[in-house]
């Protein structure tokens, strides 16, 4: 994929998917490890597998399915990954945010994140749900690496309001409303596919993250240059690296996943009617 043609690609699977489909969400949503199942309950839904998606990077993790379902979640007509590609399997940052250009040229206005992360912040037990409140990117690396094109966004993006706060305002309060604990964090992001060491959550703990994962800032950044909205939710699957006295397993992250599930498509249910009434209201 050349640099200059990230635009244009952007473009042409926007347009691919917006001839499929019927409906014209503003609001997409990336559901991350052992999370997919709520594009299951998509009503009204089209769906398409990514490899069928002109330039869409397609997945080669478990846990994650590879398929973009276009539907409505009760009223709101949502786009949503289920599954997303790591910077692990061996794309490029830039490609891993390849799908959020897609969403950015098809219209979309906010991006409701999803991911398994390890818990680093010990007032967090496994099966929490945490707002991500903002980032630490330890990757290494970032999507707007490369010439900038001016038709995405500035060269320097702002990143203060990376995790747009009334959003997360939302997610509490409709957590609250459904009774459900949830918590807001500073999520710090490394390569993987190795879990971190011992040492490396004590050091991230100093640096003053609260989770741990291996995705969604690629995402983020490329959001924001966009001028898109992002809610991000983690869902600790496991507490991290040396914490308990225990190994670290793919298994287990996918089992929490599923255990927390309903918790968490209900709070996802809850909070996309608010998200699109602010679009509605603040961004015609
Ligand atoms: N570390 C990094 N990524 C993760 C973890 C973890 O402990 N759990 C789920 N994703």
């Amino acid at each position: 994929m050349a640099m200059s043609d990230d635009y244009t690609q952007a473009n042409s699977a926007a347009q691919f998917l917006l001839s499929k489909a019927k409906l014209r969400p503003k609001i997409a949503m990336v559901l991350g490890s052992g999370l997919g199942g709520l594009a299951d309950e998509l009503s009204e839904a089209f769906r398409i597998p990514y490899a069928q998606i002109p330039s869409f990077p397609h997945p080669t993790a478990i846990g994650h399915a590879g398929q973009m379902v276009i539907g409505k979640v009760g009223s709101v007509a949502v786009a949503a990954m289920q599954g997303r590609v790591h910077f692990y399997e061996g794309y490029s940052s830039r490609e891993v945010a390849f799908p959020i250009r897609v969403f950015a040229r098809m219209g979309i206005r906010a991006v409701v994140l999803t991911n398994a992360a390890g818990g680093i912040n010990l007032d967090y037990q496994q099966g929490a749900l945490v707002v991500i409140s903002d980032h630490i990117n330890l990757q290494g690396q970032n999507p707007l690496i490369g010439q900038n094109d001016d038709r995405f966004g500035t060269r320097y993006p702002d990143l203060t309001q990376a995790y747009w706060k009334p959003y997360r305002e939302f997610a509490l309060e409709e957590a609250r409303k459904l009774g459900l604990t949830v918590y807001q964090g500073v999520y710090a992001a490394m390569t993987g596919p190795s879990f971190e060491t011992p040492a490396e959550i004590r050091y991230l703990r100093t640096i003053g993250a609260d989770l741990v994962g291996m995705s969604t800032i690629s995402e983020v950044i490329a959001a924001r240059h966009m001028g898109l909205r992002v809610l991000a939710i983690s869902c600790v699957t496991n507490m991290a690296a040396g914490i308990l006295d225990q190994i670290l397993t793919h298994k287990e992250v996918l089992e929490t996943g599923e255990r927390v599930k309903g918790a968490f498509m209900a709070l996802v249910k809850a909070v996309l009617p608010r998200i699109a009434c602010d679009l509605e209201s603040t961004m015609t």
